[in-house]
């Protein structure tokens, strides 16, 4: 194990890998299943998207079916060896990699679109197709995905549901918990929990899907998914306005969501120093705007009467100009203009991930205050980071704020947490709200959440994996066997 942040970590009592227990893989699963190539194969599955959480593990398992998934779990439990759960490895929270030598079990051959249903908008999917694909299929079909991330072309729906991923579209379709209509897990002793509905309402007893969704792996490995999904949008626009303070950035969510009502589908906020970091760092051009501001809106539209929504996404424009509002705007007129725009927005995490060190925090606060955090930690930082800068999910009240510095650096992280921590808790925000806990965040659960909550947590982790065979130092502090 060598990620050395994490010293304190001790490794649970679990079986190392044997001969015996390889050979018991290979018997079941083909070759091109069972990756054991530390170098040429295994390294890539071992490290996270950040880079800042790196395990050791020594076997990947690429099962093809539900079955092979409940027929691993089933002798890794009797087995006592822990396993780690991986869909496209892009998670930020270091959820996703093993931390000592878990063995990696991948869900990407389990990619295929199982069934799409035009008039019911329900798409059936298996848990490691990735989300991308999964929407140009949709598109043949008229409809499109309730949920939407820059990480599209990597991430899986199996792991977007394991971590209840957020992204641009949530303040139209809402959360997973809503879209997924059902979803097939395979639990820590090989059962198969058969909740694939395909039923928009069923009050028949405990809903238990919804335990799995979010729950990053620990609970049970998602397998198949129902996904309830919106008609594919006809007429799409996307509007990128230049904002003099943050007041008016409030200003402006309050009048679009008021004048737009139905169509709006995204309200992003990009402050001037996120724009800057994407721009320079990926050489990538600025709007046409008249200046630089301190804030820049990125709203979109998605309907079904393109002169309709012009209209309305015009009339908006001007009343915001003539009230002062803001100062400038511009419209995408065409699909390469809206791609350039959205760009801008949905490529900040990899601008920043090429600057350094990014210290990362993904958090809810109540709408007003939802700049005050940015400000707070400038203040407190001084010129210690290169930057510290905010953007996100604006209509969703979820910040995402970022401190980079050249390399990692203990005085900087000691000034950011648990400071930071503790000033979103007393919000009564929300200390993780879309990105989960991981290995990274996992200390931190009681500044969201009760003692009483997470008591009872633990108790139906403990239900559900009675080994902790499932993605294990993650989510809790501590460990689960002590
Ligand atoms: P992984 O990263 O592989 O895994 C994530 C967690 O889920 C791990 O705990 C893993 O053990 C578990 N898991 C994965 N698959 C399964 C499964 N089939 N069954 C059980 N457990 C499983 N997140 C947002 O919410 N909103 C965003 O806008 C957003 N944008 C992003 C942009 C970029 C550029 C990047 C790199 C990440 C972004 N993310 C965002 C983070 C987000 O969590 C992931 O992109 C995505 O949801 C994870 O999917 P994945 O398939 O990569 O899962
Ligand atoms: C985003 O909204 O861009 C993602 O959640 C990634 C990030 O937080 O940087
Ligand atoms: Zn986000």
């Amino acid at each position: 194990f060598t990620a050395v942040r994490y010293p304190y970590l001790k490794r649970g009592n679990y079986s190392f890998l044997s001969d015996r227990h390889l050979g018991f893989f290979q018997s079941i699963l083909s070759p091109h299943q069972v990756l054991t190539d530390e170098i040429n194969d295994l390294s890539g599955y071992n490290v996270d998207w950040m880079h800042s959480v790196r395990g050791s593990s020594r076997l990947v398992l690429r099962p093809k079916t539900t079955e092979e998934v409940g027929a691993i779990l089933q002798y890794c439990n009797a087995q006592n060896i822990a396993v780690c759960p991986q869909g496209g490895n892009t998670g930020l929270v270091g959820g996703s990699v093993p931390v000592f030598d878990e063995v990696i079990m991948s869900l990407g051959l389990m990619d295929a679109v199982i069934s799409v249903d035009e008039l019911s908008g329900i798409a059936i999917v298996q848990a490691g197709c990735v989300l991308e694909k999964l929407e140009t299929i949709l598109h043949l079909n008229n409809l499109t995905l309730p949920l939407d991330l820059g990480a599209k072309g990597s991430c899986q729906i199996g792991g977007n549901v394991a971590t209840n991923a957020g992204g641009i579209r949530l303040l139209r379709y809402g959360n997973l918990h809503g879209s997924v209509l059902g979803l097939t897990a395979v639990l820590a002793n090989g059962q198969i929990m058969d909740c694939l509905s395909t039923n928009k309402k069923d009050n028949t007893g405990y809903d238990l899907k919804q335990l799995f969704i979010g729950s990053e792996g620990t609970l049970g490995v998602v397998t198949q998914v129902a996904l309830h999904c919106p008609s594919k949008p006809t007429s799409v626009q996307v509007g990128f306005f230049g904002i003099n303070s943050f007041d008016n950035v409030l200003e402006t969510l309050r009048l679009s969501k008021q004048n737009l009502g139905e169509i709006l589908s995204s309200c992003e906020l990009i402050d001037q120093s996120s724009l800057e970091c994407v721009t320079s760092q990926l050489k990538l051009k600025s709007p046409d705007l008249v200046n630089h501001f301190p804030f820049y809106i990125l709203l979109e539209t998605s309907g079904s009467n393109a002169d309709h929504d012009a209209e309305k996404l015009n009339s908006l424009l001007e009343m915001l100009l003539k009230n002062g509002t803001i100062v400038d705007g511009t419209i995408a007129v065409d699909s390469t203009q809206a791609t350039n725009l959205w760009t801008l927005r949905e490529r900040i995490a990899e601008a920043l991930a090429s600057e350094g060190y990014v210290y990362k925090y993904d958090v809810s606060v109540p709408i007003r205050q939802f700049y005050q955090l940015v400000d707070v930690m400038r203040a407190r930082l001084e010129k210690l980071p290169i930057r510290c800068c905010g953007y996100g999910h604006l209509g969703d009240g979820n910040l995402h704020l970022n401190i980079t510095s050249q390399e990692y650096s203990s005085e900087l992280l000691n000034k950011i947490e648990p400071f930071v921590y503790d000033w979103v808790s007393r919000q009564r925000g929300s200390v993780s709200a879309e990105h989960g806990l991981g290995l990274k965040k996992r200390d931190y659960i009681e500044y969201t959440k009760s003692p009483t909550s997470v008591h009872w947590m633990r108790r139906m982790k403990k239900l559900f994996d009675p080994n902790n065979i499932l993605n294990p130092y993650k989510i809790f502090p501590g460990t689960l066997n002590e």
